[in-house]
């Protein structure tokens, strides 16, 4: 009796040691102390005993009871300290590993060029100032000497509005004629901004980007046009640069001319290459616009912001620029 008492308890001990999970210790439980474990069939079979030997007997089973079901507990414990250990390290966060690599986004490189352009010309004294896409006639052309009929019109083919002669600028040159409107020299600005012209290829879009600079002041010289203009593109394309100015025609500037620079300079083997076009600003526009032109003079240029961002980044086609296409943007972060 006290023998068989023994062994089923050791291997009671044995079966809640060999319970690996809460879910197969409830079953040992069950099969030890349950309704009809192996610990109350013992107890039922007291009944079968003298009332003397039923007593010693059932304190005997009752003692191995007492073990298993303090086993039984404290291998619960066990188990459910196991298992919140095990889940805290399967949710921990190592905090120490490499981020996932977000992408910040980034300016866009027609955006880097414009500022660019504005720093460098900032750093030498001018302020940037605006004007309305949404031009009338009169700032866009007649004020720039350009009357209604006259054929410099044709050189650029102009988006024209229903309403009162209003127009999409075709360039930030009317920026010149609504600053010297608002003040009188010495006048340094330059003026950044969209235009529009009725013309699309690899080089041409409707929608473009230009700024505008203009000093006027007295006795501002063509050699300080040049002074700058060799200043400004050297600081840009941050190499030394040969400049070509060659004559031209703009109807608001006398004498007027373009400025080529030389390919070989920015290494990409080409020739001379058109950047801008400039000229002193014609009398007929500083009167236009008030400004006395017996007793000032100024100059004036207009640059394409994508013609500049071409060169300096190697882009050949001026559509990329519209694309949207993250592998060609993703390379000006
Ligand atoms: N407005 C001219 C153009 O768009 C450029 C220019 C500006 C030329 C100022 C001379 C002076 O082509």
């Amino acid at each position: 009796m006290t023998d068989q008492l023994e062994q089923l308890r050791e291997q009671g001990l044995q079966n809640i040691a060999d319970s690996g999970d809460l879910q197969s210790l409830d079953a040992t439980r069950v099969a030890l102390l349950g309704k009809k474990g192996v610990i109350t069939a013992r107890l039922k079979t007291l009944g079968e005993l003298l009332p003397e030997e039923r007593k010693v007997a059932g304190a005997a089973i009752n003692n191995v009871k007492q073990a298993l079901s303090q086993a039984l507990d404290a291998r619960k414990a066990q188990l459910e300290h196991e298992s919140v250990a095990a889940q805290l390290a399967e949710e921990s966060v190592d905090v120490t590993l490499p981020g996932r690599g977000e992408v910040p986004g980034a300016m866009h490189p027609i955006t880097l060029t414009r500022r660019r352009i504005e720093a460098l010309f900032v750093r030498n004294g001018f302020e940037v100032v605006e004007g309305p896409e949404i031009e009338d006639d009169y700032h866009n052309f007649e004020a720039l000497n350009v009357p209604p009929d006259h054929p410099a019109r044709a050189m650029q083919d102009t988006f024209y509005l229903d309403a009162a002669s209003l127009l999409l600028r075709t360039h930030t040159s009317p920026v010149q004629i609504r600053t010297m409107e608002l003040r009188q020299p010495p006048i340094r600005v330059i003026a950044p901004g969209r235009v529009y012209r009725c013309d699309s290829d690899r080089t041409h879009s409707p929608m473009f980007h230009q700024v505008e600079a203009l000093y006027v002041a007295r006795r501002v010289s063509f050699a300080e046009l040049r002074a700058e203009l060799q200043a400004f593109l050297e600081a840009f394309f941050e190499t030394d640069l040969k400049l070509r100015f060659r004559p031209s025609y703009f109807p608001f500037t006398e004498p007027s001319a373009e400025v080529d620079i030389d390919g070989r300079s920015l290494g990409t083997g080409a020739g001379w290459m058109e950047v801008l076009g400039c000229g002193m600003v014609h009398p007929s526009v500083l009167e236009a616009a008030g400004v006395d032109s017996l007793e000032f003079t100024g100059y004036a240029l207009g640059m394409g912001i994508e013609r500049l961002a071409m060169l300096r980044y190697g882009v050949t086609d001026l559509r990329q620029f519209y694309n949207n296409d993250l592998r060609m943007l993703a390379q000006f972060v």
